[in-house]
């Protein structure tokens, strides 16, 4: 047996769908994206081979972070529909078989949650310890400081902001209208366990997509952070604000809740590089959480002291490799399990971030991207226009004046501040960094038709005769090109080929989804070799040959002792980019070649 009837479960082979409710789909014309909208798309996702689908934050916000910032657990953000929708969803989404999991975003609320409200009314409101309040520190000459020197997610900012009316700082990772939970209160966690996670459990979700999972518990001094940024006061201080002493206590208080309702959970783990900790959060023993979102792959070629302070593609293929095997390196011989994702809705699209987006390699790259991702183990995900190979707005058709996320405009912001609003170079540079990188990329409107006005994005309001509004964030300059519609019925086209990917994961998954990854070739900067060998038992092995430049290469059959068989193999080829042009020991232009090897 090559896997155990103990280690295999449904949600380990199961592919997930993500969707970004303002931007999937708008069915009545307002130019925003709604829940009705999913429901309409649900026999296109369950077409694809998705057995789950995620919705990203679609509860009441102010919006200061697309609905990161959550003003009530209980109520959908109306522009969106209202929890009667939602339940229509849930029931649609079933009656398909699949199953539904949202997005828990418990870390922070808005700053116009009902409960912060209260907190910050005055110092002794009943609710004011359900947030981190701190006094003030002052310098030698008696200028006011706050508590430490954490910077904010977004921008250069503090991490706390000041309450004139009560003469304290709170604590706001993320935006200033994102004052962080106080965990340590019992009363606030019972709050947050029923309004955020039992009322939509109640409502049959199946699961969560856990967003900042490992920053509930703070480390207790909250300690200053190193300086790596001495240009400035504030420095990152991931790595010291996360995994703090309390976090599997908390996780283990909701996990007994999310059992009693057979709930899956996938958690965001960010500034985690070490994977014995992150087993602590993924083991099956210890009862924590499925699965885990690790940074390692997404994090490739970041800048050192800000995401955006780096250049478009700072990285060479090893050090792609080496975090694709992170990841892989977790599931082995361990009972932890982990996920294969390269897009989600905070990061550019993979064939601009890792590929090749150049209009004559895009179809390809994409097409590689989807053979390497099906072929690795873990919870597979897609993220809404992945399926198509949509890649990111080019800097020509899409100026920066048509980014919105706060993430992009506290950067663009701060080097205006730093270098001067003339400073040209500088300012370029920031968008280059921007159009490589920046997560308005994976917000953009997805393009259900180019033929048809902004993309099909409206498109039932349209056809139905409706007034139909400009989207909220400008449709894709090359929705003409890469669209739903056109790669439907298309044979040879992203999404057909994504969907032949997902059988093929599904036909093999001992070895796919379940077995043990090796890098046959991690220093080589043009070519991702690998193996993927049965978990415990089991004679075969599956070679994957996957070419990542624009040329063509050749490639040398490995040897018996790498492919971990005795005499020489033979290579029968399974699957490929190029099927009936693929020939063992070449490869096409971003051409990727499955071999069963016996
Ligand atoms: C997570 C979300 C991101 C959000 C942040 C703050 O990282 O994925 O979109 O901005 O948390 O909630
Ligand atoms: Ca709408």
């Amino acid at each position: 047996m090559t896997v155990t009837d103990h280690e295999r479960q449904w949600w380990k082979q199961a592919v997930v769908y993500q969707i970004y409710p303002a931007s999937f789909c708008d069915s009545n014309g307002d130019g925003i994206g709604d829940i009705p909208g999913i429901t309409s798309k649900l026999d296109y996702i369950a077409s694809l081979g998705v057995d789950v689908i995620w919705i990203c934050p679609m509860y009441d916000s102010p919006q200061v972070d697309m609905g990161y910032d959550i003003s009530n657990y209980e109520d959908v953000y109306r522009p969106y529909g209202t929890v009667q929708d939602m339940e229509a969803l849930i029931q649609e989404t079933h009656a398909r078989g699949m199953r539904i999991m949202l997005d828990l975003v418990i870390n922070h609320t808005s700053d116009q949650h009902a409960w912060f409200k209260e907190s910050r009314a005055s110092k002794d409101s009943p609710k004011r310890d359900w947030y981190i309040w701190r006094p003030a520190k002052y310098s030698p000459d008696g200028k006011r400081l706050p508590p430490n020197n954490w910077r904010s997610n977004f921008g250069g900012g503090s991490a706390w902001e000041w309450d004139e009316q009560t003469q304290e700082y709170y604590l706001h990772l993320f935006a200033t209208e994102q004052p962080d939970l106080n965990w340590e209160n019992p009363e606030t966690r019972r709050a947050i366990y029923a309004s955020a996670m039992e009322f939509w459990l109640d409502r049959g979700v199946d699961g969560f997509r856990i967003d900042t999972v490992n920053m509930y518990s703070k480390p207790p001094t909250l300690p200053d952070a190193p300086v790596v940024d001495p240009k400035t006061p504030y420095q990152p201080a991931g790595m010291v604000y996360c995994n703090g002493p309390r976090m599997h206590e908390f996780l283990g208080e909701m996990n007994a809740i999310l059992t009693e309702y057979g709930a899956i959970t996938v958690g965001e783990l960010p500034w985690t590089p070490d994977t014995q900790r992150v087993l602590q959060y993924v083991s099956a023993k210890a009862k924590q959480l499925n699965m885990v979102f690790q940074f390692d792959v997404v994090d490739v070629g970041i800048g050192k002291t800000h995401k955006f302070a780096t250049t478009p593609k700072n990285f060479a293929l090893p050090d792609f490799k080496a975090a694709v095997g992170l990841t892989q390196a977790l599931m082995r011989g361990s009972d932890g399990w982990s996920t294969v994702f390269l897009e989600n809705h905070d990061q550019a699209r993979s064939v601009s971030r890792f590929a090749d987006d150049r209009p004559e390699h895009r179809v390809r790259a994409a097409k590689l991207l989807a053979l390497m991702e099906a072929c690795l183990s873990g919870t597979q995900y897609i993220y809404q226009g992945q399926e198509i190979g949509l890649v990111n707005a080019p800097k020509e058709s899409y100026p920066v004046e048509n980014y919105l996320d706060i993430d992009s405009l506290s950067f663009y912001k701060m080097v205006k501040e730093r270098y001067g609003v003339d400073n040209k170079a500088e300012l370029d540079k920031a968008f280059d960094a921007l159009q490589y990188m920046a997560r308005d990329h994976a917000r953009i409107p997805m393009p259900w038709n180019g033929k048809a006005k902004y993309g099909g994005f409206s498109e039932a309001a349209e056809e139905a005769g409706k007034e139909v509004k400009e989207p909220w964030m400008k449709p894709h300059p090359l929705a003409a090109q890469i669209d739903v519609a056109s790669q439907l019925d298309d044979p040879d086209s992203v999404l057909a080929f994504w969907r032949k990917m997902l059988r093929f994961r599904q036909q093999h998954a001992d070895l796919l989804v379940y077995g043990d990854f090796r890098d046959l070739r991690p220093q080589d900067k043009d070519l991702f070799i690998f193996i993927k060998e049965p978990r415990h038992h089991g004679v075969d092995r599956m070679l994957v040959v996957l070419n990542f430049t624009s040329e063509e290469r050749t490639w040398e059959t490995p040897s018996p002792e790498e492919l971990g068989v005795l005499k020489a193999p033979e290579l029968v080829l399974i699957m490929s980019t190029h099927p009936g042009k693929s020939r063992e020991g070449q490869l096409a232009a971003f051409e990727g070649q499955v071999y069963l090897v016996i």
